[in-house]
């Protein structure tokens, strides 16, 4: 089974959560993706949901499937959000933000009743941190907090896209906090969180509800309910 099938078989598992009436998040990913392309066939075969995008990107799939979408101006509450991630520890603490949607993925996950991640096999890990860990800055505050973050224990550096500093969707920059191993994300995320200029990391902890991993044997699931 390729990784890509993993990717698609946890998108299938995701989707049957999803009830008519749903007010339903959309992530954003190669992973989230796919599951954007299975809600389109559902819609296209009567379900009937709102989408709340989590990118300009999803939200162009989104209209490209014929779902409706909806902006947070128009809805406050979701049912249910599914979406992809970078990294998930044994306690469904998630990396995210490898594609640079966090910020706006966090905003719809932290409003959504419960939150679906969907993955491959190779992003169940025993500790977070070998993927770099995304923090979106304001640009204006970038020079001064690389030094910042480098004290934090990483090694920061500004995301790229053909030579230019990559911009968000809230046109700001990204920095990549290579750890190695995050030992506390939880004292991390903290202080990263009071950093003036830091608008959002990539660490998403206590959110998500349910991880469904394709594998080799199947779609594994793990619920936030069963955590010891
Ligand atoms: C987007 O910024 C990310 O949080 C993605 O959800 C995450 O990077 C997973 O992406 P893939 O499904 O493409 O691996």
């Amino acid at each position: 089974m390729t990784e890509d099938d993993q990717k698609l078989a946890a998108a299938k598992a995701a989707v049957e959560y999803i009830k008519d009436g749903m007010i339903v998040g959309l992530g954003t990913g190669s992973t989230a993706a796919k599951m954007v392309d299975l809600v389109g066939e559902k819609v296209r075969n009567g379900l009937n949901i709102i989408g709340v995008p989590t990118s300009e990107a999803t939200a162009k799939q989104a209209r490209e499937n014929g779902i409706k979408i909806a902006s947070l101006d128009d809805v406050s509450v979701i049912d249910l959000t599914i979406d992809g991630t970078d990294e998930v520890d044994p306690q469904m603490r998630l990396i995210k933000g490898g594609g640079g949607a966090h910020l706006r993925e966090k905003i719809v996950a932290s409003l959504s009743d419960q939150l679906i991640i969907i993955a491959e096999n190779k992003k169940m890990v025993a500790h977070l941190g070998a993927f770099k860990l995304p923090v979106e800055v304001i640009p204006f505050a970038c020079g001064a907090l690389l030094p910042k973050l480098e004290a934090l224990g990483c090694t920061p550096a500004v995301r790229m896209n053909s030579g230019e500093p990559f911009r968000t969707d809230e046109n700001n920059l990204i920095v990549d906090c290579d750890f190695g191993k995050i030992d506390d994300a939880e004292e991390l995320a903290l202080t990263l969180s009071t950093m003036a200029g830091v608008v959002e990391h990539g660490l998403f902890l206590d959110l998500a509800d349910i991880v469904l991993i394709g594998t080799e044997n199947g779609v594994r699931k793990f619920e936030r309910n069963e955590l010891s």
